[in-house]
């Protein structure tokens, strides 16, 4: 039996960077504002206006009536902690101050399943309220924190990416693994999840500072022999911990140096943060193919400083955009979108609705290395959706009663709007999220 159904409403995806600029590129935006998608089997089977495609409809066809809406491919957020939802909003501290006080306690409680199960399901609870359909998660350095996110995630039929935290020092003796004994950890949840349905395995080495040379030059081993894994860890996020990666890395020349010598820096990393990088730096990985995942509510809460976009795109560098809960404040594409414009104001550099939601969608599956499967309204692409209302609240209904550009409601969107102007999320093919009932009638 197949399964079947069309969405009717207003499409808006992405073919391509839309650039800097306030009109986009020419060809980079899809735009069908009587649309319709068929999806069958999880797939978009076909996209179009909707007037193009009725007549090729099977009659009794379950057709879901967004019209008002806006349909655009569902978000993905590329570095996240699953396991500090309950810490989020914890006050006063800077990042080495808050992983000792609120981070690492916290992470700890992840060694029963129990917990590791609580949490993994309000997460994503939360992620797809929000309209997030992907997104690349840390785990904690327990495997069982990351079998129960991998088990969640797959009864829901997400593509996900996620891996644990690897750190054999200078953290909790509760939290360290062991050079050796993490990688053999590591490359048994491999073996159980990557490629397994929708997920895959993001080798996880949490920073410089908690790693030793022997755990950082295993992690680069096992990419080495297979380069199809993903890796993501931080960099440059705070002075302090610069200075502590000088001190603990003599030998190494610059803090991207330290992941260079043991081959971490490739087309499929992410580094969350980047903010206080060198020009050299940045240009390194431009050329190495890596990401850097700009994670503005968390920059701005952890005091951490101001990322320079600009100087990332002149260096070649792929940009992603990134919640990074909890110290990132937002699990929502907008908060980190108002976050990313609000930064790029006092830069500026202020950020388009079209270069924003290009990142939050078609760009962060492209630096991810997952815009094959993801990203974009595409016939044969996998139905992971978000279905957009710009009227949900009395304000952005005021706001849409100016206006009728596309631009100008994505705009009032990004700094208006919040888990309630998710109409519904769908990932695969299904309806995952609905905050309203929605008409649906019967194709004839
Ligand atoms: N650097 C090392 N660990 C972390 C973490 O959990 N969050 C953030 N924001 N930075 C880190
Ligand atoms: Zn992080």
């Amino acid at each position: 039996m197949t399964d079947s159904r069309l969405l009717r409403g207003t499409l808006v995806g992405f073919l391509n960077d839309p650039g800097e600029g306030d009109t986009p590129e020419p060809g980079s935006v899809l735009h069908i504002e009587d649309g319709a998608l068929w999806l069958v089997d999880g797939r978009i089977h076909a996209v179009g206006e909707y007037t193009t495609l009725a007549p090729h409809l099977p009659a009794g066809l379950e057709m879901v009536d967004y019209r008002g809406k806006l349909i655009l491919p569902g978000f993905i957020d590329t570095h996240v902690h699953y396991v500090q939802l309950d810490i989020m909003a914890s006050y006063g501290r800077q990042l080495l101050d808050w992983l000792n006080e609120y981070t690492f306690p916290e992470e700890c409680r992840f060694a029963e399943r129990a917990h590791a199960e609580t949490v993994a399901e309000a997460f994503l609870d939360e992620t797809l309220r929000v309209g997030t359909t992907t997104a690349q998660v840390f785990c904690t350095s327990h495997p069982v924190s990351v079998d129960t996110f991998f088990t969640a995630a797959r009864k829901r039929g997400l593509r996900m990416l996620a891996g644990k935290v690897l750190m054999d020092r200078n953290a909790p003796e509760a939290l360290t693994d062991t050079a050796t004994g993490g990688i053999a950890d590591s490359e048994r949840l491999i073996a159980d999840w990557h490629g397994r349905d929708r997920l895959g395995y993001t080798l996880t080495p949490r920073f410089a500072p908690t790693s030793s040379r022997e755990q950082l030059d295993a992690v680069g081993g096992v990419l080495r022999n297979a380069p199809d894994l993903h890796l993501q860890s931080h960099l440059s996020e705070n002075r302090g911990e610069i200075d502590w990666v000088a001190e603990l890395f003599p030998e190494a020349r610059d803090y991207l140096a330290v992941y260079e010598r043991y081959g971490l820096v490739g087309p499929r990393s992410t580094f969350a943060h980047g903010i206080h990088l060198s020009d050299g730096e940045r240009k390194r990985l431009a050329q190495a193919g890596a990401n850097i995942a700009f994670c503005p509510t968390s920059n701005l809460y952890l005091g951490s400083g101001l990322f320079d976009r600009r100087a990332c795109r002149e260096a070649g560098l792929n940009i992603s955009l990134a919640s990074d809960v909890g110290g990132g404040t937002d699990l929502s594409g907008f908060g980190t979108l108002k976050a990313a414009y609000q930064v790029g104001q006092l830069l500026g550099q202020p950020l388009t609705a079209w270069q924003g939601f290009y990142r939050l969608t078609l760009g962060n599956a492209r630096a991810l290395h997952l815009d094959a499967h993801i990203g974009s309204l595409r016939e044969g692409g996998e139905a992971d959706l978000v279905v957009l209302d710009p009227r949900a609240t009395p304000l952005l209904a005021r706001r849409a009663a100016r206006t009728r550009r596309l631009d100008e409601l994505l705009f009032a969107l990004m700094i208006l709007g919040d888990d309630r102007a998710v109409q519904a999320t769908w990932a695969n093919g299904r309806c995952v999220h609905q905050r309203d009932a929605v008409p649906t009638h019967r194709v004839s």
